[in-house]
């Protein structure tokens, strides 16, 4: 194994003397790239985004935002890295750079006061910059498939970019005009532009690594079967994706581990597989590839996407961390309830398939044992034709459930029975967990307000819901109902309007 190395703005560096799990963030400030920013070492902020050349969806590479206070170094040995400062044109000596294009519309348009916050919007405004399927003369109204945009249609500019692409950073004191105006105001790259030129080779291959350092060892083992060895071997590892949890936990919680085994750019964890009978999505494709690749082809996926988290985290996040917490408050796991998912567990000895619905048995607790890794998520097919995904919290984005509701409701277009009801549940309950009585309430029963009252009235009694600082248990109860009643006038509209 040689020693790990990342390229920063071209130039590649060492990663020692940075202990094990030093972050991203903590390691370029370190070497004097001060433009990435500490705002709140939660993910919560964006002022420390950075960009990574990551395997691209519709070119071989994409320039991908995430957030560097989550990520630790010792992740990108062998990777490419760009900062704000390294967007720039170095100018001749004792002139000024040339601003990057985002950098410059940002400067012109009044987009930057303090600037503290500005580094990070640069970097994930010119991720969007140089998304490849970005289309000038692409907006809202063609976009109208979109649960969000259909309501939101000025979130998307002339120029294709999404504004979505900014949900992850915050501005404290210029306001959001300015910088939404220069995000609109952007181009496209020039033919000679190096970044939009290194979309088209692949990105640096994942490098197997060992890295020891102040009591602490980050392993990329080269493959899964290594992978299942060292978890084997080493009860105490633990278990890294896109460290979107992990790493709030290392910044907020000193977190120290003596083995940390990153299983994100394993190959057979990163599959997404049609087959006759179900779609198989690899637990270590971001959120981001797994949203661009299945492109509204789950919509109760495509429903789920957008309200979780922020662009920046679903470039991280994955499936597998998403189950692999156990959280009761977890989005994907309503939905995945709903859709009667499967997971693929993986060990040194073989591999079972666990339906989600058996999966979870208390609070962060599950079936899965401390040497199986989650490899991948299964959603049986035909889906139900009838799904939503309602998501109640605080904010609109990037924010934790309070409840989550998904649905999976397959109505018989002849006699108007529903044939099927699926429904998933997050926090209301130690686990997230099917809402079995409201399911049996509308089996069988005409899709009418009738059925549908009682049904709401079952739902509302659901689960153990809890009084905490994010909702009473009587607004959680409330919501409930709340869901399916809107589902019922979405359906009911939608009809009348066909
Ligand atoms: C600002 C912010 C906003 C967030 N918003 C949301 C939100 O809206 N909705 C939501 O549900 N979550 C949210 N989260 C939580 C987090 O982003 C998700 O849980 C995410 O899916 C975790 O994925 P990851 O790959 O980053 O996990 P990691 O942090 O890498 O891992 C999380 C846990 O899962 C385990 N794990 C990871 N992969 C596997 C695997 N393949 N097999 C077995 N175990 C595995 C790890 O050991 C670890 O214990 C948010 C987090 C932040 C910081
Ligand atoms: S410092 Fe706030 S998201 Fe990283
Ligand atoms: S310019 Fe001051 S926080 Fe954004």
């Amino acid at each position: 194994m040689t020693e790990a190395r990342i390229t920063v703005n071209g130039q590649e560096a060492p990663i020692a003397p940075a202990a094990a799990h030093t972050t991203v963030l903590d390691f370029l400030r370190e070497r004097g790239l001060t433009g990435t920013k500490e705002g709140c070492a939660e993910g919560e902020c964006g002022a420390c985004s950075v960009l990574v050349a990551r395997p691209g969806v519709h070119k071989p590479t994409d320039w991908v935002a995430v957030n560097a206070c989550l990520v630790p170094v010792a992740a990108l040995d062998g990777q490419e890295v760009v900062t704000a400062e390294g967007l720039a044109t170095p100018g001749a000596p004792g002139t000024p750079p040339t601003l990057h294009p985002v950098q410059e519309e940002l400067a012109v348009r009044g987009g930057s006061q303090c600037g503290y916050c500005t580094p990070g919007f640069v970097c994930s405004m010119a991720s969007e910059y140089y998304r490849p399927d970005r289309v000038a003369g692409l907006d809202a109204a063609d976009d109208a498939d979109d649960v969000l945009d259909a309501d939101h249609r000025h979130e998307h500019g002339p120029n294709g970019f999404d504004l979505h692409a900014l949900s992850g950073n915050l501005c404290r004191c210029t306001g959001y005009r300015p910088i939404r105006d220069a995000a609109f105001a952007v181009g496209d790259p020039a033919a000679d532009d190096p970044l939009a030129r290194r979309r088209d080779q692949a990105p640096p291959e994942p490098v197997a690594t060992r890295y020891t350092q102040d009591g602490g060892t980050f392993l990329r083992p080269g493959s899964l079967a290594e992978a299942l060895r060292v978890l084997r071997e080493r009860p105490e590892a633990v278990v890294l994706s896109g460290g979107t949890d992990y790493g709030v936990e290392v910044n907020i919680r000193s977190r120290r581990e003596s083995c940390v085994v990153a299983v994100d750019r394993l190959p057979e964890l990163r599959g997404l597989r049609r087959e006759s009978d179900h779609i198989e999505i690899g637990a270590a494709l971001t959120l981001t590839e797994i949203e661009r690749r299945l492109d509204g082809e789950v919509p109760l996926l495509g429903a789920l996407f957008p309200q979780f988290a922020s662009r920046l985290i679903r470039n991280s996040a994955t499936l597998g961390g998403n189950l692999g917490t156990g959280s009761p408050i977890g989005d994907s796991p309503p939905v995945l309830l709903a859709l009667e998912a499967s997971l693929v567990l993986a060990a040194a000895d073989g591999e079972r398939v666990v339906p989600l619905a058996e999966y979870f048995t208390g609070y962060r607790q599950s079936v899965r044992r401390p040497d199986e890794l989650i490899r991948a998520v299964r959603i049986p097919l035909p889906q139900a034709p009838v799904t939503a995904f309602h998501k109640i919290a605080k904010r609109r984005f990037d924010d934790i459930s309070s409840v989550a509701v998904a649905f999976a409701l397959d109505i018989d277009a002849e006699d108007g029975a529903v044939r099927k009801a699926r429904i998933g549940l997050g926090g209301v309950a130690a686990t997230p967990i099917r809402a079995l009585a409201t399911e049996a309430a509308l089996e069988g029963r005409p899709w009418t307000a009738e059925t549908v009252e009682a049904a709401a009235r079952e739902l509302r009694g659901e689960g153990t819901p809890m009084d905490d600082h994010r909702a009473s248990a009587l607004y959680r109860s409330a919501m409930l109902g709340q869901s399916l009643l809107k589902l019922y006038t979405r359906t009911t509209t939608e009809a009348v309007s066909s």
